[in-house]
């Protein structure tokens, strides 16, 4: 089994994808990090903890992450996410208080430690804001060239940005950090909004988890469909919401979803396209880029398997 370890703000998506990294039968998730982004990084450990718990899955240790940029003394979560995703981060649906705590060790020394253990057969998926990636390179250099396999859900390549025209929302808040990611040794994959906008989940899917009749089949239902209602608002054209982080933990598992450029990239991380995720043009006839970014996706076969296996795992 794979080893996985998932970086997460946990919100509707994340909680989606913590679901899909417990279902996949090849995984062997080891503990999840907590972001800040759809919400605190406090908030963020809890909901993944709560998650883990519907799902039956308490063996998982939730790690704290960073709770704001290095560049920033404080974090907000912006009014757009508590719409997004609810104030609670998981669409205003009270779960039980969680049975356990988070670790204290942090997570940024939880990864260190674990790229150090496992090295080339560990997979880290961030879904949120790369700020403990970056801070975990920065305090062990080493493990950048020796982690086996990091895809992000971040950034825009081909579509523009949801925050700005050019910054996707995890890039957007930490962009130093992002830029410190895409131009460090690490060979990254970028699952980014070309390919998550294309993925979209809609009531007849959370209709068919609901009809399960289990607490964790009309729990997730009730969580994604606030997820679904609030996409109506604000992206009416797309007819369903997008399936972002779980899309990553998929292409992280199966990178035959997608089809790829493989680029030396950077993150722009001052003026007006701050945040943007582009190629550097200094760098475009560099042998061996290390950005391998997702362009077109096969949405018919993820959504096939998305569904898989979440519905058996709600139905235990
Ligand atoms: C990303 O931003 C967050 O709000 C979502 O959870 C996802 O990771 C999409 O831009
Ligand atoms: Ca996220």
């Amino acid at each position: 089994k794979r080893k996985m370890i998932l970086d997460l703000d946990t919100g509707i998506d994340d909680a989606m994808a913590i679901a899909y990294a417990v279902g996949a039968p090849d995984v062997d998730l080891i503990g999840i990090i907590s972001s800040y982004g759809n919400v605190l990084v406090d908030q963020a450990a809890k909901n993944s903890l709560q998650i883990l718990a519907l799902l039956g899955a308490t063996d998982v240790p939730v790690y704290v992450g960073e709770p704001h940029s290095s560049t920033t003394e404080h974090f907000d979560v912006m009014p757009i996410s508590a719409q997004i995703h609810g104030k609670n981060g998981i669409g205003e649906v009270d779960l039980p208080e969680p049975t356990r705590q988070p670790e204290k060790q942090s997570g940024v020394d939880f990864l260190i430690d674990a790229v150090h253990q496992y090295g080339s057969d560990l997979t880290l998926v961030p879904t949120g804001p790369l700020t403990n990636l970056a801070a975990a390179i920065e305090k062990a250099p080493d493990i950048a060239s020796t982690i086996g396999n990091v895809t992000i859900m971040g950034g825009a390549l081909t579509v523009p940005g949801n925050v700005s025209h050019f910054a996707e929302a995890n890039i957007n808040q930490d962009a130093e950090a992002a830029n410190t990611v895409f131009t460090s040794d690490i060979k990254l994959t970028m699952v980014g909004l070309d390919v998550t906008l294309r993925t979209l989940l809609t009531t007849k899917e959370t209709g068919q988890w609901r009809d399960l009749k289990t607490t964790a089949g009309e729990r997730f239902a009730d969580i994604v469909d606030y997820y679904i209602d609030a996409y109506k608002v604000t992206s009416p054209h797309l007819h369903g919401c997008a399936l972002h982080d779980p899309l990553a933990v998929g292409v992280a598992l199966d990178p035959s979803f997608v089809r790829t450029l493989d680029l030396n990239m950077f993150v722009q991380a001052s003026g007006e396209d701050y945040g943007r995720t582009i190629g550097d043009p200094a760098r475009l006839t560099e042998a061996n880029p290390n950005v391998t970014v997702a362009l077109t996706v096969d949405t018919d076969r993820y959504l096939d398997t998305f569904m898989t296996y979440l519905t058996d795992l709600f139905k235990q």
